[in-house]
């Protein structure tokens, strides 16, 4: 519905003058220069090689026109910055799900980074991931806060925020973010997008609006893919040296950025950061 209405809008202000495309918000970057233009469907294909493979439980689900479409809930990925920090956003961005979602080990065929999007829910859960002390989100009689999507979505209380901002209920049915693959890729961007105090949005960190806080310094934190991994599970990861989990977001970042042709930046892993 936004959508619809906010197009028209840029379209009117287009008519009026170009000049104002570039001030006036992202929602014109987006409508100027959609991420299809960075990302069509043949690269798309290329980064998830076997995403539709029988052997991948997620065969066929995380579609292209899914995630292009979920894009459009969120006028500013991908569409923020140089062409560059736009790329290297986008290739950060499919990097962490790609692991979070990988189906590859060290002698798969295309490489271990091949395998992105394999996966739509967790295997093997530990528990229901239910933290009953977030009152506002109350979990539901039976229900199970697993991993689902390509960010593995976890938690009552991120089930409960995904689906508040996103228009579904979260708490009584995460199962639908591994049945409908639009609000998959949705819930996977609005993580990606939202601010989770006192972490940064890893959106901010990618495209370089995020200012190092006194806490950050004093946790060794720098700007990079490797804080991103911080924001996604650094308490797990980070600050513990070399960790086979962050190498592999890393092995699936250098793989995309250079089919995007654009440079990593620095700051890939989070050995010496504390987490958040
Ligand atoms: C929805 O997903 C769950 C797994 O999370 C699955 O067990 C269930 O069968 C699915 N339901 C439909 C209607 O596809
Ligand atoms: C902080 O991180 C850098 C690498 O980013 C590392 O070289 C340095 O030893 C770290 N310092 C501390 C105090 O952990």
């Amino acid at each position: 519905m936004a959508a619809v209405s906010l197009s028209s809008s840029s379209i009117f202000i287009f008519s009026l003058t170009t000049i104002f495309l570039f001030s006036i918000s992202s929602w014109e970057a987006a409508e100027a220069h959609p991420i299809s233009t960075l990302i069509n469907k043949k690269l798309y294909n290329t980064l998830f090689l076997h995403k539709d493979d029988k052997a991948c439980p997620a065969n066929n689900f995380y579609t292209y026109r899914s995630f292009i479409k979920a894009t459009k809930w969120f006028p500013g990925f991908g569409t923020t910055g140089s062409l560059a920090t736009r790329k290297r956003e986008i290739a950060a961005f499919l990097a962490q799900i790609s692991h979070e979602t990988g189906g590859g080990w060290a002698t798969a065929p295309d490489g271990p980074y091949s395998w992105g999007l394999c996966y739509k829910e967790e295997i093997n859960p530990g528990s229901n991931y239910c933290d009953d002390t977030y009152k506002q989100w109350p979990c539901y009689p039976g229900k199970s806060y697993k991993g689902r999507g390509p960010i593995q979505l976890s938690w009552n209380f991120n089930y409960g925020q995904a689906g508040k901002a996103l228009g579904f209920d979260g708490l009584k049915n995460p199962e639908i973010v591994a049945n409908n693959s639009l609000i998959s890729f949705k819930t996977a961007l609005w993580f990606w997008m939202t601010e989770q105090k006192p972490k940064p949005s890893c959106h901010d960190v990618m495209v370089g609006r995020y200012v190092l806080t006194k806490a950050d310094v004093a946790a060794n934190r720098t700007v990079g893919f490797g804080m991103v991994t911080n924001i996604i599970n650094g308490a797990l990861e980070c600050g513990i040296g070399s960790d086979a989990r962050v190498n592999d977001r890393i092995g699936y970042f250098k793989r995309y950025a250079s089919l995007f042709s654009v440079q990593t930046g620095p700051n890939l892993d989070c050995a010496n950061q504390k987490s958040f």
